[in-house]
């Protein structure tokens, strides 16, 4: 008999366990996803989160039942990898100063049309997803915006984004009729502006160096491709061609000084790498990043006036 004790004993020990849960919410419930970051289920059919990264995120998000993976992100999305695992993308991308009503209409929509499990990513799953997916939650499924406010707080998004936070928090639930008209192409990719893309590889160049400066400016040891000195004259060059062609057409002052303190910010890194000096490699890596936060606390985090 011993099998038949140890099967009530395991039986007893899980309905236990079954009455403590019973108090905790259920949802919004982290969940582990293989190659996913910051993953929030808020609800049995939508997850919010990071970039799936290559076959191993695909499968698992496939295996946890997800049939619909939406990205808000900028960046252009792996389609065809996706399709692999029988998974659909839908590319319905926002900036990090707001969740615009109609996107967010439209993201419902989406929840309400596409098969699920639905999983919605930016790129960390920190600031625009938790955003997006709380839209979705007070456009149509009845959350309160302090629920909303509470979610991305849980999810980490970060308070700078005082657009996300506010147009959530003061987000109408839509009615029958807005749904209705709401644009159901479902893009697979939606083309963004080319300065939108620019940035997407400037931050994947600067992730990087990121990267190789917490290992005392090495080649990191996950990432054998990445060259150090070679990142730096790609968001280089990057920057010069934005410059040159004078991509957005923006005649503000401070914007354009911006501009340029990135590109000196990343030929100066450059040298350093080049000549291995330490010093000088940390001093261009602040100046470079210090124009970006900049940049974007003026021009990308707040909502802007179109
Ligand atoms: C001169 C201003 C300026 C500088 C300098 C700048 N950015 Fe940006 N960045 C912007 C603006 C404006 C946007 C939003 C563009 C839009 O949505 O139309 C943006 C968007 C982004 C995005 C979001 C892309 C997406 O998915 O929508 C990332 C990531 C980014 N920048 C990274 C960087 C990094 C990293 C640096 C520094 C190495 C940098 N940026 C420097 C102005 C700047």
């Amino acid at each position: 008999m011993p099998f038949f004790r140890t099967g009530w004993f395991v039986a007893i020990a899980l309905l236990s366990c079954v009455d403590v849960m019973a108090d905790a919410p259920a949802f919004p419930k982290m969940l582990e996803v293989t190659n996913c970051e910051n993953v929030y289920a808020v609800n049995d059919n939508l997850i919010s989160g990071g970039l799936p990264e290559g076959e191993q995120a695909f499968k698992a998000l496939a295996e946890l039942g997800v049939k619909t993976i939406i990205s808000v992100d900028g960046a252009t999305p792996d389609v065809d990898g996706a399709k692999k695992f029988g998974l659909r993308y839908v590319h319905l991308p926002i900036g990090y100063d707001s969740v615009p009503r109609q996107r967010a209409v439209e993201l419902s929509r989406a929840v309400q049309e596409l098969p699920g499990k639905i999983y919605v990513h930016c790129h960390h799953g920190k600031h625009r997803s938790p955003a997006a997916t709380a839209g979705i939650m007070v456009c149509s499924m009845g959350w309160s915006g302090d629920q909303a406010t509470d979610f991305m707080k849980q999810a980490g998004t970060s308070p700078n984004y005082k657009g996300l936070y506010e147009t959530v928090q003061t987000m109408k639930p839509a009615d029958k009729d807005e749904l209705a008209k709401a644009d159901v192409s479902f893009p697979e990719k939606t083309k963004l502006t080319a300065y939108v893309d620019m940035m997407v590889h400037v931050d994947e160049y600067f992730e990087g160096l990121t990267k190789s400066r917490k290992e005392q400016w090495g080649i990191p040891k996950d990432s054998p491709d990445l060259i150090p000195a070679n990142l730096a004259l790609q968001i280089m060059e990057l920057f010069r061609e934005s410059i040159r062609t004078n991509q957005t057409n923006r005649p503000e002052a401070d914007f354009n000084a911006w501009m340029k303190q990135s590109e000196t910010g990343a030929a100066d890194l450059e040298k350093a790498l080049r000549t291995g000096s330490k010093e000088a490699a940390e001093m261009a890596y602040k100046q470079l990043e210090q124009s970006c936060k900049d940049c974007h606390e003026k021009y990308r985090n707040i909502l802007q006036k179109k």
